[in-house]
């Protein structure tokens, strides 16, 4: 029985369309709150991927014009989940990545995409759907960032609202002359509303607005209050800061279980660890790596941007190929770092393997078959890899930094004495130190017995979403409790 219920408005959701950890966050985080008696439905734009996942949904709503268009929502559950979707042709019919074109750039109507998921969360907040009446409003980054605003500046009763903050990178800012057209009053376009630099933000707003804000690791909420990693937004925060809240990140540990893992070749365990090697001989067979279960291979999943410090990566290729070590690198993103892999697995067959482009089921074959998964992050809000890859026994080497730092436990001399490393940490984020740290883990790799104590440390680590989802609960409940009074 659920005495709570929260509405999650979300840009993304895994399985339904996912560009990132905030999809895997939004699609993980309901089902963690059930059994907490928390009761979520979970708002987001109708992609065409969501419609068909839909089937023939029953159509709860209807607005005849919203910012050019017809809006229906459309309600069905999906995985488990709870969906409310909201079909509005001109504004989400289109395929690929629900942020960007097939120019590569963002849809040059993002302001009004994402208000309209931020004005409707509002609506559907405050009862245009007909036995739906959440406690909560929980909005997620910049694109459901305007929710609280829509809230406020409507005026009357409504629910609490929490703003989580999944990037500080992405803001979403526009110009200030939509203000109208977005249909909020003049009286919002202020400092402590959704004015910032002379624009809308709609993170902002968000930040300003929410009755609770949220972070995805006590180490990012630190930091993000900081002016080195704030982002211009880090004075609002500090002001903000008896109402900002660091709460891990899990993963689904159906989704991600190496005992069932549909996608390996060879299941295994803690006490199966063995197992792994068939993993491991099969990813190096799928990247054109030589087949040596001695090399250590170091894998990556990940978006290849600037944020993930894998030019880092990419710069001490030539000083670790000395060494008897292997890389499968799965990604996508800048050009130039594309290309710049592509260039070193061209340069090194046998040695190096990349496959650019998204494929869920070779990142379980990398976590799985990999020794050692790097994640050399200049900045990271929390991260999933890290966690997939304890769970999988890849040990994870992590720059010391937002939820890096928080989930890794480095392997240094007092931790291999009392057994409790998970993995390598290094700082600061720079080739040198990237360097320094896969030698210190080149080094572990040399001793088996101590290695393989390791790994079976980073597999007892909890990455689940139980401890979190309290957390989440404790902060609703609370939150809803103080509305009442
Ligand atoms: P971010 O959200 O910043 O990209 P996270 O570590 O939080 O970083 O989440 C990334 C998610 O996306 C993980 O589930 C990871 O496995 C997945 N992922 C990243 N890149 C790829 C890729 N190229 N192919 C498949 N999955 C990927
Ligand atoms: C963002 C962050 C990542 C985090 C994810 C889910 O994409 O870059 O660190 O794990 O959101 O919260």
């Amino acid at each position: 029985m659920s005495d709570l219920h929260v509405l999650s408005v979300v840009p993304e959701i895994y399985p339904l369309v996912k560009t990132g950890g905030l999809a895997d966050v939004a699609g993980a985080l309901p089902l963690a709150l059930a059994p907490e008696g928390i009761r979520t439905t979970s708002l987001v734009p109708a992609y065409p991927a969501v419609r068909a996942a839909l089937g023939q949904p029953q159509a709860e709503h209807v607005q005849p014009d919203l910012f050019g268009g017809p809006v229906r929502l459309l309600r069905g559950t999906v995985a488990g989940l709870d969906i409310l979707a909201i079909d509005a042709p001109h504004l989400y019919d289109r395929f690929g990545n629900p942020y960007v074109g097939p120019d590569g750039r963002d849809w040059g109507d993002n302001a009004l995409r994402f208000a309209a998921l931020a004005r409707i969360g509002a609506d559907v907040a405050t009862g245009s759907v007909p036995g739906l009446r959440p406690d909560i409003l929980h909005a997620h980054d910049w694109q459901a960032g305007l929710a609280p605003a829509y809230l406020t500046y409507r005026g009357g009763p409504r629910p609490g609202t929490v703003m989580t903050v999944h990037n500080l990178a992405f803001q979403g800012q526009f110009p200030a002359g939509l203000l109208g057209t977005l249909g909020l009053p003049a009286e919002a376009y202020n400092i402590g509303g959704v004015e910032y630099y002379q624009s809308i933000g709609y993170l902002k707003a968000g930040l300003a607005l929410a009755d609770r804000i949220t972070t995805v690791s006590p180490s990012y909420a630190a930091e993000i209050t900081t002016p080195e990693g704030g982002m211009g937004m880090d004075g609002l925060l500090r002001v903000r800061a008896h109402a900002l809240f660091g709460i891990l990140n899990g993963i689904d540990e159906t989704v991600w279980d190496p005992a069932t893992d549909p996608h390996l070749v060879a299941p295994f365990s803690r006490d199966r660890l063995e197992a792994r090697t068939a993993n491991k001989a099969a990813l190096q067979a799928r990247l054109g790596l030589a087949p040596d279960r001695r090399a250590l291979l170091l894998g990556v999943v990940s978006r290849l941007t600037w944020q993930k410090g894998l030019d880092l990566l990419l710069d001490a290729l030539p000083h670790l190929l000395g060494f008897d070590l292997q890389l499968a690198l799965l990604g996508s993103g800048d050009r130039a770092l594309e290309a710049g892999f592509a260039a070193a697995a061209a340069a090194h067959p046998g040695r190096i393997g990349v496959v650019l482009g998204y494929d869920e089921s070779l990142a379980h074959q990398i976590q799985a078959g990999a020794d050692a998964l790097l994640v050399p992050s200049r900045f990271e809000p929390c991260g999933l890899t890290q966690l997939c890859a304890l769970r999988y026994g890849a040990l994870p080497v992590v720059a010391r930094v937002g939820g890096l730092a928080d989930t890794v436990i480095d392997a240094n001399e007092a931790a291999l004495a009392a057994g409790t490393g998970t993995g390598v940490q290094f700082a600061p984020p720079s080739r040198e130190m990237l360097e320094a740290a896969i030698l210190r883990l080149a080094a572990l790799w040399a001793d088996q017995p101590t290695w393989q104590r390791l790994q079976r440390s980073a597999m007892d680590s909890d990455v689940s979403w139980r401890r979190p989802a309290a957390r989440y609960a404790t902060l609703y409940r609370a939150l809803r409790d103080e509305r009442r009074t």
